[in-house]
């Protein structure tokens, strides 16, 4: 059971003492949560691996930060996820062949290598960060996305963006660029069902991708709290639509939500449209000194695969690491992680 999990984290942590790193996202439950030496981001967490001096780096997050973790790490270091089944199902929307074929599909209509600079969000395989590292392009994650699509543009005109369309698009509506000249790629589609006009009229393609936690989140969610708390405000991930972002007061990442909402006067009611293990730590952190927090949506709705990750897994990964086994290793290999280094660091120098 979880207590007796505890008790196991615990003895097993300090038995590796420094040789151990254990990082975890903001969407992780409680129980798995309050065992991370460092928590954040995906930005934050992807620096604190580039700088760990750790043999063993345990990712609590999802499988595209352990491989992240993995390429920016040194050979010798080993980048383990606790549970293999926690994957993430936008990054899994944007499969390389279906990406080669679209460039191969641009290239019947412009010369993408010229014109156009791919860029991934960190949510997505290695592949596709080696892909992008291989064309002149680069990573973003949610802090940095307009800073990245500032270089993007000044590299090339236009910007195809993976696989998070939302995140593209209200990143790109923030910077000035009509909703016109943002259009879907739809990969089942020949030609991402585009003419070759709306290809070359557009400044940003959409990759057809979304996240299935943000998804449940809906502008009319944000109208009844607006009745129910006229002087209250929402905050928002950017990997919501467009319409629940363009409602909200605030839009940024989870480390941004937790910046702002702790920086907020006692009194403020807050409704906060993210994953639901990070709103409730939220609320209770907050509680105490007067500021309310709210989750968005009426229905729950976690991040599956964050949740895999579970106090059974973690125990068990650590206990092998202190009998001298490696469980679970993440391990990219080196023809994808040369390039998708490129396509990161590059991220790291803009940011
Ligand atoms: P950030 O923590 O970088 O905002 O990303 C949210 C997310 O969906 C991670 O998968
Ligand atoms: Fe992927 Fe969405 Fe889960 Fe983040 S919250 S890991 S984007 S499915």
């Amino acid at each position: 059971d979880d207590a007796s999990c505890e008790g196991r984290i615990v003895a097993a942590k300090a038995a590796l003492g420094e040789r151990l790193a254990i990082l975890g996202h903001h969407y992780q439950r409680d129980e798995v949560f309050k065992h991370a030496d460092y928590s954040g981001d995906s930005l934050k967490l992807s620096r604190e691996a580039a700088e760990s001096d750790a043999d063993f780096i345990v990712f609590c997050g999802v499988h595209f930060m352990a491989e992240v973790a993995d390429i920016l790490t040194r050979p010798e270091q080993s980048v383990i996820l606790p549970d293999m089944a926690a994957g993430c199902s936008m990054a899994d929307m944007a499969n390389l062949a279906n990406v080669e074929r679209a460039w191969r599909e641009l290239s019947e209509v412009l010369d993408p290598d010229e014109t156009v600079t791919p860029v991934t969000y960190i949510n997505s395989a290695a592949d596709l960060k080696s892909f992008c590292g291989r064309h002149g392009g680069v990573v973003c994650t949610s802090t940095n996305a307009r800073g990245i699509l500032e270089w993007a543009f000044n590299q090339r005109e236009k910007v195809l963006f993976f696989p998070d369309q939302h995140l593209g698009r209200n990143t790109g509506y923030g910077m000035g660029i009509p909703l016109e000249q943002m259009v879907v790629w739809d990969f089942d589609k020949p030609q991402g069902g585009l003419t070759a006009e709306q290809i070359k009229a557009a400044k940003i393609i959409l990759w057809k991708g979304f996240c299935s936690v943000h998804q449940m989140f809906k502008p009319e969610h944000i109208d009844r709290f607006r009745e129910r708390e006229p002087n209250g405000k929402v905050i928002s991930h950017p990997e919501n639509s467009f319409e629940v972002c363009q409602k909200s007061d605030v839009v940024g990442s989870t480390e941004a939500i937790l910046k702002t909402v702790r920086a907020s006067e006692p009194g403020t009611t807050w409704l906060v449209g993210t994953e639901l293990n990070l709103v409730n730590r939220l609320h209770h952190e907050m509680k105490p000194k007067g500021v309310n927090v709210q989750f968005m949506s009426p229905v729950v709705c976690m991040c599956s695969t964050m949740f895999r990750t579970d106090p059974q897994h973690l125990a068990w990964t650590l206990e092998n690491l202190v009998a001298g086994e490696v469980v679970n290793q993440i391990r990219v290999p080196a023809e994808v992680a040369e390039p998708a280094r490129l396509a990161l660091e590059r991220m790291l120098q803009i940011t």
